[in-house]
C-alpha cells in the first residue's frame, strides 16, 4: 500500500502537469509517487481503473508508462485541486495504490 506518510518519508523530485512527483525516481521501472492532495503510488498502481471510472469530478486521467513491471498506463491525479475528499477512489482501487489527505 501507498505510505500514508510519504510527505515525511519521501522527497519532490519533479513536477508533472501542475502536480508534484516525490521520488525516489528511477525510470521505467520507478516512478514514485504523483500528487499530493490526491496522491498516487505510480509503483504500486496496476491500471485497474475503478479510480477513473468512480471519482465523482474525473480527477484522474491515464498516462504511459511504458516499461514499468506493474502496468503499462497510469491513473494521474491530474485534476487533484478539484478533489472532493469523497474517498472512494481511496476505497476501490484494490491495491491501496492512493492516498487523499482529507485531513
Ligand atoms: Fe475523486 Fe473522491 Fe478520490 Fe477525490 S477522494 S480523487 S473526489 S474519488
Ligand atoms: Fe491504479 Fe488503483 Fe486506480 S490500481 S488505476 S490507482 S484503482
Ligand atoms: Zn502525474
Amino acid at each position: 500500500a501507498i505510505d500514508a506518510n510519504f510527505e515525511q518519508n519521501r522527497e519532490i523530485v519533479d513536477e508533472h502537469e501542475g502536480h508534484d512527483v516525490w521520488g525516489p525516481v528511477e525510470e521505467p521501472e520507478q516512478l514514485g509517487i504523483h500528487g499530493t492532495h490526491v496522491a498516487v503510488d505510480f509503483d504500486i498502481c496496476l491500471a485497474d481503473g475503478a479510480c477513473l471510472e468512480d471519482c465523482p469530478v474525473d480527477v484522474f486521467e491515464w498516462v504511459d508508462s511504458p516499461g514499468h513491471p506493474e502496468s503499462e498506463i497510469k491513473a494521474d491525479p491530474a485534476n487533484e485541486a478539484q478533489c472532493i475528499d469523497c474517498m472512494l477512489c481511496v476505497d476501490v482501487c484494490p491495491v491501496d495504490a492512493i492516498d487523499v489527505d482529507a485531513g
